[in-house]
């Protein structure tokens, strides 16, 4: 057994991060300016989507989103329950309602399949999740609304260093919205990006970003600004300071580099896991040539009647042998918050029951991912046969 706990998630931080930080520390900018400027040119050029707005979270970004496309009172947002619980409580807030969708069994994404049972023509937007950074094939999910006149919103934040049929999110749907959290695989600490082609969308997303005034502090402040400034409507407080911007372009300058580590430890992971009894990766079904996984998330899936134990108790059974998880997700409509929404997703309530996130992030060595399939190999009895 291992001696040291290893923890779910460890942020990939090196002497070069240290530096972008400590260098935006001197130079006397702290908040929204010159990086965050330049982190959104880098993040908008590297997803190819002509916009990018950076903001202090994903959830700012899913907020700010659902306005800008124009969701409010009696509208419809339809996302998965299978998500982490940032979408509906946003809609909540804006006066719409969630309407939670079941997943497909193989993806553990949304599907055109299980969007169609749950849009009603209050429906105004589908907001899919790219599941622990599989793509979620967004490209017949918008082919099939815009016809209908609904907004496609991808909830990115799993999502950097993932291609969906070959490009970023963002290329095709209306917009989305991307996490820097500490856990993601570009971190600014707090942060995230609202990515679009539309050019209203953006302009409206990026003055509702600051209490709707129609010029930043950047502006305001340095010798080619002026005091003046109007308040356009009535917004919010969600702009992404410069320190923050600092560290998530020095990230985003080796993500090739993190995301060869990520794939590197998840094809070990995948080829440790086939051999163990009851336990196989959740959601890699369907994935096409162009696909790529970020593996944000390394989600097993537990057959409790295979593999001998069931999800709960191989939780435990891995903390005593040092090895952290994590469970993704608490479906949302099983939060108190939100236990008054309905939810017909029987496919959601029967997986997540199962699901394990192990550890995988770029800082750890082969040791570590040998460490995690030996904990696994030794925890897992395998079917116990029954006494005739
Ligand atoms: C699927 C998903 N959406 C949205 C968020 C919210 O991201 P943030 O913490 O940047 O607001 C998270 C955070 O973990 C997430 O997992």
């Amino acid at each position: 057994m291992r001696a040291e706990f290893l923890p779910y998630c460890r942020p990939y931080i090196e002497q070069d991060d240290i530096a972008a930080v400590t260098d935006t520390l001197s130079r006397g900018w702290l908040t929204t300016g010159p990086k965050v400027r330049e982190f959104e040119q880098l993040f908008g050029a590297a997803a190819g989507v002509k916009h990018a707005v950076a903001l202090n979270s994903c959830t700012a970004a899913i907020h700010l989103g659902f306005l800008a496309l124009g969701a409010g009172e009696g509208d419809e947002i339809v996302m998965p329950s299978l998500s982490f619980v940032a979408g509906a409580n946003c809609a909540v807030q804006i006066g719409a309602t969630p309407v939670f969708c079941d997943v497909d069994p193989k993806t553990l994404c949304l599907s055109v399949e299980t969007i169609e049972r749950v849009v009603t023509p209050r429906t105004k937007i589908i907001m899919t999740m790219h599941y622990a950074g599989r793509p979620a094939n967004a490209a017949p999910i918008v082919a099939w609304a815009k016809p209908r006149g609904i907004k496609v919103f991808e909830d990115a934040a799993l999502a950097i260093g993932m291609l969906d049929d070959g490009q970023w999110s963002g290329t095709r749907a209306d917009a989305a919205a991307y996490s820097f959290y500490a856990t993601k695989n570009v971190t600014s600490a707090e942060g995230g990006m609202f990515l679009t082609n539309d050019d209203e969308l953006m302009e409206r997303v990026r003055i509702l970003a600051l209490h709707g005034m129609d010029r930043d502090a950047w502006k305001r402040y340095t010798s080619a600004g002026s005091w003046r400034y109007d308040i356009v409507e009535h917004g919010y407080k969600d702009n992404m300071p410069d320190l923050a911007a600092a560290l998530g372009i020095s990230q985003l300058k080796k993500l090739d580099k993190m995301q060869r580590r990520r794939d590197e430890i998840a094809q070990k992971f995948i080829a440790g896991v086939e051999q163990i009894p009851g336990i196989s990766v959740g959601g890699l079904g369907d994935l096409g040539p162009k696909d790529r996984h970020s593996w944000c998330m390394f989600p097993i899936l537990v057959d409790e009647a295979e593999a001998g134990i069931g999800r709960d108790r191989l939780i435990e059974e891995l903390k005593a042998k040092n090895i952290g998880t994590s469970v993704h997700y608490i479906p949302s409509h099983h939060f108190t918050a939100h236990k008054r929404l309905k939810a017909d997703v029987p496919v959601t309530e029967a997986l997540w029951q199962r699901l394990i996130s192990l550890p995988l992030f770029p800082g750890m060595n082969d040791a570590d991912v040998a460490d995690v399939l030996e904990a696994l190999r030794t925890s897992v009895p395998g079917k116990v046969s029954q006494a005739v």
